[in-house]
């Protein structure tokens, strides 16, 4: 009978915890991205004789066109006959997650739907960096390693794929904006602690890095 009741309270104490969180969640909705263009961008060699790191952005927001090709160039899929991406992955773990931080609030990349998957209905991009640029530049990538995907990996291993699978992205994303004329900063500079908190990350979820993007300031 106690037993009963105990299982009772704890089953209610779940639900209160979770339910803020699902109601949060439920009021951003998801954002289906129109489809990549694929017939855009200038010449590679040109591309990477622009390619910089810039740390002045307008607050303007980016279109969904533009948001839809800066994600799919990062790390979209771009063999669905065998659902690799853009970018290489250690053991094709493909473990990076891209969270897009914005004014509206917290989403994640679902690369297969080409989808962005709402996390959290609020604004965090102060708490994803140091520095005074992030709370108003329109989009911050955050980079998170999701370790359930290493397999049995060392956490030397660990360490080092995830940081060199985040780079590969990190560089696709550069490269997008070099020939789409955006401007952006790769940032390991991040309170890794606390950004995980404000994002409500499991503890096997690893803050890699984070990237700016947005218009130049004019
Ligand atoms: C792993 C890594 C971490 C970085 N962290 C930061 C950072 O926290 N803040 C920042 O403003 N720039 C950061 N940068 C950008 C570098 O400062 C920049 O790439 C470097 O000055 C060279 O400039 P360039 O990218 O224009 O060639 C980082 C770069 C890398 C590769």
């Amino acid at each position: 009978m106690k037993t009963r009741l105990f299982r009772k309270v704890c089953l209610l104490w779940a639900v209160l915890a979770v339910f803020p969180i699902l109601a949060v969640a439920q009021e951003l909705k998801p954002l289906e991205l129109p489809k990549p263009q694929m017939d855009i961008g200038r010449p590679l060699m040109q591309v990477l004789k622009d390619r910089s790191t810039s740390r002045a952005f307008s607050a303007e927001k980016l279109p969904a066109q533009v948001l839809s090709n800066l994600l799919w160039a990062a790390f979209g899929v771009n063999r669905p006959e065998s659902g690799k991406r853009t970018a290489p992955s250690a053991v094709n773990w493909q473990e990076i997650d891209i969270y897009v931080a914005t004014a509206d609030g917290l989403y994640v990349y679902d690369a297969k739907a080409h989808r962005l998957n709402p996390v959290l209905a609020e604004d965090i991009r102060a708490a994803t960096g140091m520095q005074p640029f992030v709370k108003d530049a329109p989009v911050n990538l955050v980079y998170v390693a999701d370790l359930a995907k290493t397999g049995r990996a060392s956490s030397s291993d660990q360490e080092l794929y995830t940081a060199a699978d985040t780079g590969f992205i990190a560089q696709n994303v550069y490269l997008y904006c070099a020939s789409e004329g955006l401007a952006t900063v790769i940032r390991g500079s991040v309170d890794r602690a606390g950004l995980a908190k404000a994002m409500k990350l499991r503890p096997d979820q690893k803050i890699t890095l984070a990237q700016t993007v947005g218009y130049p300031k004019k």
